[in-house]
């Protein structure tokens, strides 16, 4: 990766929020002092309707951190209630459908009271503070209207991205436990439909606690219907106030659950606060995108994922932004489409994954150069590492050398960024997501927890709480501990691999567990091979990632068909299509490689880490093999091993 420097244009540095000097000052009081700068920075950026006893109590060695202890406030009173005065007719929402000639502007007004009026819609249905509703829908502004008419009363919404099957969503709900269910009849993107209503009916029937399913009609298509359970939103909505006032919510009430993939077991419940989730995501939001009142705010992640959550709805609306949701791809009509709807709205700030945009570099500058983009002014990535290149083709095409880019770095569990530039205040270098945000002590450490020295590589952690951070795992406090702080106690692990420069950036190259990045999306090996095994031809399997030039990742999967069963063609599709019927289409298999055995140590583990060095045909240094039962084995995968597709 390149270490070449942008500076930031003088027309952008006339208009940031903080310079250089004023980041470093500020990260220096927010890391001596948190106590004093957080208690600041929460009532800039926060309502409360009670203020708190203690601004960060507890530590990470105990794991007791809490954050605003007994105070008191509500998330939709601070996207919503508290800027009427000022905003009512600004837009808040501006949706951008599927197909290009459906678009909606929602004010501030209107989605105050669309929520409102959908609060009593949840409360009818007999929810109250604490209980989990689930939220299966396409990204149409019915998804923001339910994440906040949950937390109008403090109800918790569990978001399940509209791409996830009917099992996925099964397991979610019921680990949830959730009575309720918000999806649409059908979800539409790139043209064709999704059955979204069709797989909530086939995972129910293993979720007996869910009582009501709430339908908005988003296509005219006709869907079965269950008579006492089913309703449509539009009916229920046309029957409820849009006068209810919000909750008194505990800083320390949970907002929300989201699921998301670890390196074993099933996807875990990520909890996230109501008070330092708010604090953090307002706060981030501002610096990192130098918001400024007024502009245009795209995050093109779905709601399902964190990505979702922070930047596409809590962060811009505690601001009092315009957020676009756009419910399309990036590909559809075609792959002008991102940049058709920056000059549509006038876009200011756009955010998205580096999987888009290698997608669309592939197909030619003329796509992105037949456009204007002139109202752009600050470009961000997340989700995983940008290679330098890319970097410089979102800078140089897109950003008409022009806009400063945020490579943010963070996690489902950490609720917003940690690691960014901030636009104005930190010399840019392509590929890296540089410096800590405030409040956020990051260090590079060895497999003992020594601390590495610059430009080594080693794991990322984290040394002290921060707002954001996830209050547990949803009723697995073992697991909290175990896949964050087991490892190097009273320090959080990320789960990455990374280095620092001596210029203090940090450069990310990716995961060092069993988790997999596939276009952005997380998924754990262990489910995916556990979805394998679930074919009754199947004896065993092992899944590692190779590169893929779009996705990033891709999935590779070696397996052994039971004794007297032959590797077909048919059955490799088969594996491919349970995969994802169990997961979803984020989890689609890219190579399958029949394996006669895996490579096992005596005590009968599978070796994946020469799996992952066989996948990647990196074979000059096996490592250390004396521990394999059977040496051949190895012999074997290596010479039927599959060509990999750059
Ligand atoms: O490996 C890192 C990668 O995404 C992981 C977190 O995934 P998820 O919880 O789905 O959240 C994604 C969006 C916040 C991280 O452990 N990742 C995220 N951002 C970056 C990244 N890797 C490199 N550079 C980034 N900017």
């Amino acid at each position: 990766m390149s270490d070449t420097i942008h500076p930031i244009s003088a027309e952008f540095l006339r208009q940031t929020h903080l310079t250089e000097p004023q980041y470093r000052q500020l990260y220096e009081r927010s890391i001596k002092d948190p106590q004093n700068f957080w208690s600041e920075q929460a009532q800039k950026f926060v309502t409360w309707f009670k203020p708190w006893d203690e601004v960060c109590s507890g530590d990470l060695e105990k794991l007791n951190t809490g954050w605003f202890k007994n105070a008191k406030l509500n998330a939709a009173y601070n996207c919503l209630d508290r800027h009427l005065e000022k905003r009512a007719k600004q837009t808040a929402i501006i949706w951008e459908g599927d197909d290009p000639k459906e678009t909606r502007h929602i004010t501030y007004a209107e989605l105050h009271s669309e929520v409102s009026r959908f609060a009593n819609v949840l409360k009818k249905q007999h929810i109250k503070k604490g209980d989990r509703v689930c939220i299966y829908l396409p990204m149409i502004p019915e998804a923001v209207v339910a994440m906040l008419a949950c937390a109008r009363i403090g109800a918790i919404h569990s978001v399940v991205f509209g791409g996830f099957s009917a099992d996925s969503l099964k397991a979610r709900i019921n680990d949830a436990d959730c009575q309720l269910v918000i999806t649409a009849n059908e979800g539409l993107r790139g043209g064709k439909t999704i059955p979204l209503k069709q797989n909530v009916d086939e995972a129910l029937m293993d979720c007996r606690q869910v009582r009501s399913v709430i339908v908005v009609k988003r296509t005219a298509n006709e869907v079965s219907w269950t008579e006492g359970r089913d309703a449509w939103y539009q009916d229920l909505m046309a029957q409820a106030e849009s006068q209810c006032p919000p909750e008194m919510i505990d800083a320390e009430d949970p907002l929300f659950v989201l699921y998301t993939s670890g390196s074993t077991g099933q996807p875990k419940g990520i909890l996230h606060s109501t008070g330092g989730y708010l604090v953090y995501a307002a706060i981030t939001h501002h610096y990192i995108f130098d918001y400024h009142d007024g502009e245009i705010f795209w995050c093109t992640a779905d709601v399902g994922w964190i990505t979702g959550h922070t930047y596409a709805v809590y962060g811009p609306l505690l601001n009092g932004a315009t957020t676009l949701i756009f419910e399309g791809v990036p590909h559809y009509p075609d792959f002008s489409r991102y940049w058709n709807v920056i000059d549509k709205y006038k876009v200011n700030i756009f955010y998205t994954a580096p999987t888009a945009i290698r997608a669309l570099r592939r197909e030619g500058n003329d796509w992105v150069t037949r456009t204007q983009r002139e109202s752009l002014k600050l470009l961000g990535t997340v989700g995983e590492p940008i290679s330098a290149d890319v970097w410089e083709w979102y800078y140089t095409v897109v950003g008409n050398s022009r806009c400063p880019i945020v490579d943010t770095w963070w996690q489902t569990e950490t609720g917003g960024i940690l690691l960014s530039p901030l636009p104005g205040a930190t010399p840019l270098k392509p590929g890296s997501a540089a410096w800590p945000f405030f409040g956020v002590v990051a260090a590079i450490v060895d497999d003992k927890g020594n601390e590495v020295a610059d430009n080594q590589m080693g794991k990322l952690i984290i040394r002290q709480p921060w707002p954001g951070m996830l209050q547990t795992v949803y009723k697995n406090r073992e697991r909290f501990v175990a896949a964050y702080f087991a490892e190097f106690p009273g320090k959080y692990l990320t789960g990455d691999d990374a280095r620092r420069d001596n210029e203090g950036y940090f450069w990310i190259t990716g995961r060092n567990d069993d988790v997999i990045k596939i276009a952005g999306h997380r998924i754990g090996t262990g489910e995916v091979e556990s979805a394998i095994l679930q074919h009754p031809s199947v004896s065993e399997a092992a899944v590692v990632e190779v590169p893929d030039a779009i996705k990033g990742h891709s999935i590779y999967a070696f397996v052994t068909p039971k004794s007297g069963i032959k590797p077909t063609d048919a059955l490799k599709n088969e594996l491919i299509k349970k995969v994802r019927t169990h997961i979803g289409a984020v989890a689609t298999i890219g190579y399958v490689q029949w394996a006669d055995a895996l490579p096992k140590t005596r005590s009968g583990k599978i070796m994946r880490r020469l799996l992952r060095k066989i996948a990647n045909n990196d074979l000059n240094e096996l490592g250390d093999v004396s521990t394999l039962a059977d040496p051949d084995v190895v012999d074997n995968l290596i010479n039927n091993r599959l060509p990999i597709e750059e």
